[in-house]
């Protein structure tokens, strides 16, 4: 037989899932046809796989069509001037990073931030003052910052140029970050934000704000996250006038100059829907979600996630998201495992729970079909007898990460690396947001984290048959002189 293994593996996937609460916000396609718009994107959108032709604009240079759709962008979130940007958030965050710093810059970084911000910070070889992040005590998951805390870093810290916050995070949950900006304003500080998670932020009055409205510089939106819009593609918005020369050029070193007008398409498309459309899908979504809610809440063994479990003051819930936690001595990862098994695609799960991203295009039968399996389902099989860990405190830094990076590493054992300098980021995915970055010290917390995330089947990046990248320790000598 003639094998395509992708193509193949794909295939059975899309067969055999039924409730999608992973990304896209398309949900399997369903977002791409909106009659309230007259428009059914499905009907000519592989054909529209071209890229700049005769009649069509250009994306490095948009004149006509690309340039109405980007003003219409701009106008709905309020920036000073929006990008399309083909290849993901990732994408978005390297230009935010080269645009807002140079070389040896010290920055603020919370410590949730995606590895994308991370990576930026070993390309653009800044220096990286990390923000711890406080936790939420019912989700054992980062919260927010400490506003004393954060205070404290900007008083010692005087030279700080700029901020990356990451709002909101994978739960859903984002920091006061009407406070940050407003104090970073007064001291000159740059606010740049991962709102991967938020592009539907603002346009529904039980949705959180959008930060391009509450005066952060630069803000970068996955649209494919929420939104019916193609893997990959994402929104970059700029509030600061004196930023967008240099985006400009950094916009052109990070975009393919092949983009897909299919990908495009796709983003001018949602915020149409945003725009038009949003305010009254999201009022079924939350309808919808509501009734559901209520009837998990009714279960024993597990609950719904919402802003009654924060505490903190100014600290935002995305209330579309549906994040639920289980009982002590049950697990997240094995209730993923069953909902899969029941054709549910969740996003991501935690020691206690499980993170599932809606959109409007999620019908009632989705929840209900969740709900049906939660009613059913046999503790039992996600009884998990090990404890939950997570790591709370900030690893030391022995190395800024731009100077980690250039350094002689080697392989060894995870089990014999205590107390070595990590070579490589040791990233849980999802979420992506590394657990060590290079240059950092392994202690005996991270092993044993590390061991029961492997076990608990979570993907370790930096990790290999159950070893780990460290510096040569002649290396550290060196860099000591
Ligand atoms: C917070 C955050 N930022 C950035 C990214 C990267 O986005 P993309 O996958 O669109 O490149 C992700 C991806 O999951 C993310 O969760």
């Amino acid at each position: 037989m003639k094998r395509v293994p992708l193509v193949e593996a794909l295939k059975e996937y899309v067969k055999l899932r039924n409730a999608p609460f992973s990304m896209p916000g398309h949900k399997s396609g369903r977002g791409f046809k909106c009659d309230a718009l007259d428009i059914d994107l499905t009907e000519f959108i592989l054909s529209a796989d071209i890229t700049e032709v005769d009649g069509l604009d250009n994306l490095h240079k948009p004149e006509g069509v690309l340039k109405e759709a980007l003003d219409m962008l701009s106008n709905l979130y309020g920036s000073e001037k929006s990008y399309f940007l083909v290849n993901g958030s990732t994408s978005g965050n390297l230009i935010m990073s080269y645009t807002c710093f140079d070389e040896g810059d010290k920055v603020l970084v919370e410590r949730n931030c995606h590895r994308s911000i991370m990576n930026s910070l070993i390309m653009r070889k800044l220096k990286p003052v990390y923000m711890e992040n406080t936790i939420n005590p019912t989700l054992k998951a980062p919260e927010s910052i400490n506003k004393d805390y954060f205070i404290k870093l900007l008083s010692d810290n005087k030279d700080i140029k700029g901020i990356f916050l990451t709002y909101p995070n994978y739960y859903g949950i984002g920091c006061d970050i009407e406070f940050i900006i407003d104090q970073c304003k007064k001291r000159d500080i740059r606010v740049l934000v991962d709102c991967a998670h938020g592009a539907h932020f603002g346009i529904h009055e039980r949705l959180p704000k959008n930060p391009v409205e509450l005066g952060a510089d630069m803000v970068v939106m996955s649209a494919h996250k929420t939104l019916p819009s193609f893997t990959q593609t994402s929104y970059l918005h700029i509030n600061n006038k004196m930023l967008i020369e240099k985006a400009d050029f950094y916009f052109g070193v990070f975009q393919s100059t092949s983009p897909s007008y299919m990908f495009m398409a796709s983003l001018d498309y949602s915020r149409a829907f945003l725009e038009y459309e949003g305010k009254r899908a999201y009022d079924n979504l939350f309808d919808i979600m509501d009734k559901i809610k209520s009837k998990i809440n009714n279960l024993s063994y597990i609950k719904v996630f919402d802003n009654s479990y924060i505490h903190e003051s100014g600290v935002i819930f995305d209330d579309s998201r549906l994040v639920l936690f289980l009982s002590k001595g049950l697990s997240g990862h094995k209730l993923l495992d069953v909902l899969r098994d029941n054709r549910i695609q969740a996003e991501m799960s935690g020691d206690n729970n499980v993170v599932l991203l809606t959109s409007p295009f999620n019908t009632e039968e989705d929840f209900v079909s969740l709900l049906k399996t939660l009613e059913i389902l046999d503790i039992e099989v996600i009884r998990d007898r090990d404890k939950c860990i997570y790591e709370t405190k900030l690893p030391i830094q022995e190395l800024i990460p731009a100077d980690a990076f250039g350094l002689e590493k080697e392989i060894i054992p995870l089990e014999s690396s205590l107390g070595r300098t990590v070579g490589e980021n040791i990233i849980p995915y999802p979420p992506g947001v590394p657990m060590l970055i290079m240059g950092e010290k392994i202690e005996y917390e991270h092993i044993e984290v590390i061991k029961k995330s492997l076990s608990d089947g979570i993907t370790m990046l930096g990790i290999n048959s159950g070893n780990i990248k460290v510096i040569k320790d002649n290396q550290l000598c060196k860099m000591d002189k």
